[in-house]
């Protein structure tokens, strides 16, 4: 193996793609590879995009691992369904928990 290509290997291997459920580019294309070609599919087995951001984070990078595996462009890839709330919210706020400490 070239040493350009043992690098490549590595960066692969080290590379986090889906910070949330802690996926690497290595696992992501593992999948791809054994002929899962869309977001849905790949989020069912690896748990990307259902992590605290919602896909924020990681579905547009992977979408671009399945364009560079697959030559399915990202344009035509069909993004999950995003769900509320769009961005993380404190618990807290979402049960109508008032904190004290903002009152004073
Ligand atoms: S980075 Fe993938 S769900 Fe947040």
């Amino acid at each position: 193996m070239k040493k350009s290509s043992r690098r490549q290997k590595n960066r692969q291997d080290d590379v986090v793609v889906c910070r949330c459920e802690e996926v690497t580019e290595a696992e992501v294309r593992a999948v791809i590879r054994a002929g899962y070609h869309s977001l849905e599919e790949i989020k069912r087995i690896l748990r990307t995009g259902m992590g605290h951001c919602g896909g924020r984070g990681c579905l547009k990078v992977i979408a671009r691992l399945i364009e560079e595996e697959t030559g399915i462009p990202v344009a035509s890839q069909k993004f999950p369904t995003a769900r509320p709330p769009l961005k993380p919210l404190p618990l807290g706020l979402l049960a109508g928990y008032k904190n004290e400490q903002e009152d004073r």
